[in-house]
C-alpha cells in the first residue's frame, strides 16, 4: 500500500507552534484547519478554513488511449525526423526499451535531454484522419491552480480540443480549441486569453497562439489559468483576496477551475505546409514529452491534507465533514445543513464546522453559515464601493455590488443576491408586514445581517 500526503509537515508545524501562542505570526494560505487560542475559559480550538496545498497532480493520474493501440511500435515501424521528409530511418519498436514510446513517458521526469515521449503511429492511413484521445482521470474532483502545460516532441498539432469532465467521465465539455485556423477547423473566430476580461473570463475560445506546425521553434501548448487567475488577482496575483473572494461568491468560477477528468483530442497533426505530403507519410504523427498539471485536492475548505491511498486520493476531513471531497456532514453532526468552508474572510476565513445533530443538542442553530464581517471586507478588496464590474455578481431588488464580492441590500430583503424578503425568511410576511425599509436602520447593520442571513450557499 502506497500512502503519501501532501502539506502536512508544514500544517503541523503551524498548528504546533500556535500553540504556544494566541496568533501564529504569519498566516499562509489556508494550510491549518485549527489552532489553539487562550480565551478566558482557557485553551480552545479555533477552526478556520483550508486546504490542501498546490502539487503536481500528474503523480495522482490514470492515462487511457483512444485508438487504445494507437501508440507506435507494435508493429515496429519507421518514422521521418520532425520536420525532415529524407531523414525516415528513425525507429519505433514497442518490445525494445531505447526504442519504444509509451504513454507513462508523458508522465516522468523531464530533465537534461534528450527528453523522453509518447509517439504515436504515423499517419499511413491518409486521408483517414489521424485523430488520438488522451484522457487524463484523477477519480476525484480537483482544483487547477496553474497553467496545464503540453510539451510536443513533433510538431504542434494543427488541430486539437482540451476537454474536461467535472462527473468522473460521464459528461464532457470544451475547455479550449486549438488550431492554425479557427474558423476553417472549428467555425470560431480566432481569440487569445488577453482578449478575455472579468465579464468574459468563462468564455470558451479557440487561440491560435500555439498551432504553428514545425517551422517554429516553440513546442508548448498552454491552458491559461493563471491568466484568468489575473482578471481578479491582478498582474502576478498580488491581490489573491480579490480572486479568493470571487472564488467564494460565484461557483460557475470555481467549477470552471475544477475537474476530475481532462481530455487531450489530437484532431490533425502538424503540417507544415498547406498541402500533406503523401509520399512521406511517415512525417506526420503526434509526440508528446510532457504534461504538467498542478492542482488540489477539492476538499470544500475543510481539509490540508490529502492521500493517496491505494491509488485513490481522498481529503483527509476536518470539522466533522466526511466524503471523498468533505462533502457532507458527519454521521451525529447534522446540526445544521452543510456548508463548504469559505475563504473570507482572509486570511482565515471561516471554516462552517458540522455542529452535533439537534438531538443531542435541543435548539437548532440560527445560521448555517456564517458571512465574514464589513471590515474584513474592506481589507479583502481596496476597490470602490458600490461598484460591481463584474458580470457574475447581479443583485436584485436594488441591492448594490459592495467591492465586487457582495450585495448590499435595502432593508427589506436579504441573502446573497438581496434576492429573499427579509419577512419570508423570519415566516412573518403578511398582507401587512411592512416591507418598506424600517426608519431608523442603519447602513453598516444592514449589510451585516444580510450577510448572516444568507441561508444558503449562492448557487448560480
Ligand atoms: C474522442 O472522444 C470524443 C468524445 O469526447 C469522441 O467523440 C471521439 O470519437 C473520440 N475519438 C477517438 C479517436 O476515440
Ligand atoms: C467534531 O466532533 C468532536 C467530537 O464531539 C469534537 O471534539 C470536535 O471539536 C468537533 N470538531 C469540530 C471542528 O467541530
Ligand atoms: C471583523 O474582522 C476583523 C479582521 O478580521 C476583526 O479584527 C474584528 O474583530 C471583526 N469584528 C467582528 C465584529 O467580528
Amino acid at each position: 500500500m502506497y500512502l503519501s500526503r501532501f502539506l502536512s509537515i508544514h500544517a503541523l508545524w503551524v498548528t504546533v507552534s500556535s500553540v504556544m501562542q494566541p496568533y501564529p505570526l504569519v498566516w499562509g494560505h489556508y494550510d491549518v484547519c485549527k489552532t489553539q487560542i487562550y480565551t478566558e475559559e482557557g485553551k480552545v480550538w479555533d477552526y478556520m478554513a483550508c486546504q490542501p496545498e498546490s502539487t503536481d497532480m500528474t503523480k495522482y493520474l490514470k492515462v487511457k488511449l483512444d485508438p487504445p493501440d494507437i501508440t507506435c511500435g507494435d508493429p515496429p515501424e519507421t518514422f521521418c525526423a520532425m520536420g525532415n521528409p529524407y531523414m525516415c530511418n528513425n525507429e519505433c519498436d514497442a518490445s525494445t526499451p531505447e526504442l519504444a514510446h509509451p504513454p507513462e513517458l508523458m508522465f516522468d521526469f523531464e530533465g537534461r535531454h534528450p527528453s523522453t515521449f509518447w509517439q504515436s503511429a504515423t499517419w499511413k492511413e491518409y486521408p483517414k484522419p489521424l485523430q488520438v484521445n488522451i484522457t487524463l482521470s484523477w477519480s476525484k474532483t480537483i482544483e487547477l491552480t496553474d497553467n496545464i502545460v503540453i510539451t510536443f516532441e513533433s510538431g504542434r498539432p494543427d488541430q486539437m480540443i482540451l476537454e474536461k469532465s467535472l462527473d468522473y467521465g460521464r459528461t464532457w465539455q470544451p475547455y479550449q480549441y486549438y488550431a492554425t485556423d479557427c474558423l476553417d477547423a472549428f467555425h470560431m473566430d480566432p481569440k487569445s486569453v488577453k482578449d478575455l476580461s472579468q465579464h468574459t473570463v468563462l468564455e470558451i475560445i479557440c487561440t491560435e497562439e500555439y498551432s504553428t506546425g514545425y517551422s517554429t521553434n516553440s513546442k508548448i501548448i498552454h491552458f491559461e489559468i493563471k491568466d484568468r487567475f489575473a482578471f481578479f488577482a491582478g498582474p502576478r496575483l498580488r491581490n489573491m483576496a480579490s480572486l479568493y473572494g470571487q472564488l467564494d461568491t460565484t461557483k460557475k468560477l470555481r467549477d470552471f477551475f475544477t475537474v476530475t477528468d481532462l481530455r487531450i483530442r489530437l484532431l490533425r497533426p502538424a503540417v507544415g505546409e498547406i498541402f500533406v505530403d503523401e509520399l512521406h507519410l511517415a512525417r506526420y504523427f503526434y509526440a508528446i514529452s510532457d504534461i504538467k498539471v498542478r492542482g488540489r485536492c477539492k476538499c470544500n475548505l475543510h481539509a490540508t491534507v490529502c492521500v493517496y491511498d491505494n491509488s485513490k486520493l481522498t481529503c483527509e476531513c476536518e470539522h466533522n465533514t466526511t466524503g471523498p471531497d468533505c462533502g457532507k456532514c458527519k454521521k451525529n453532526y447534522q446540526g445544521r445543513p452543510w456548508s463548504p468552508g469559505s475563504y473570507l474572510p482572509i486570511p482565515k476565513g471561516t471554516a462552517n464546522t458540522c455542529i452535533p445533530s439537534i438531538s443531542s443538542i435541543g435548539t437548532p442553530p440560527k445560521f448555517n453559515r456564517i458571512w465574514p464581517n464589513i471590515s474584513s471586507l474592506e481589507v479583502s478588496n481596496p476597490k470602490q464601493a458600490n461598484v460591481c464590474d463584474n458580470e457574475l455578481l447581479h443583485c436584485q431588488n436594488g441591492g448594490t455590488c459592495h467591492n465586487n464580492v457582495r450585495c448590499l441590500c435595502p432593508a427589506a430583503y436579504t441573502g446573497i443576491l438581496c434576492e429573499k424578503l427579509r419577512c419570508e425568511e423570519a415566516g412573518s410576511c403578511g398582507p401587512d408586514s411592512g416591507q418598506g425599509p424600517p426608519a431608523h436602520s442603519k447602513p453598516a447593520l444592514l449589510l451585516l445581517s444580510a450577510l448572516l442571513g444568507a441561508a444558503n450557499p449562492l448557487v448560480f
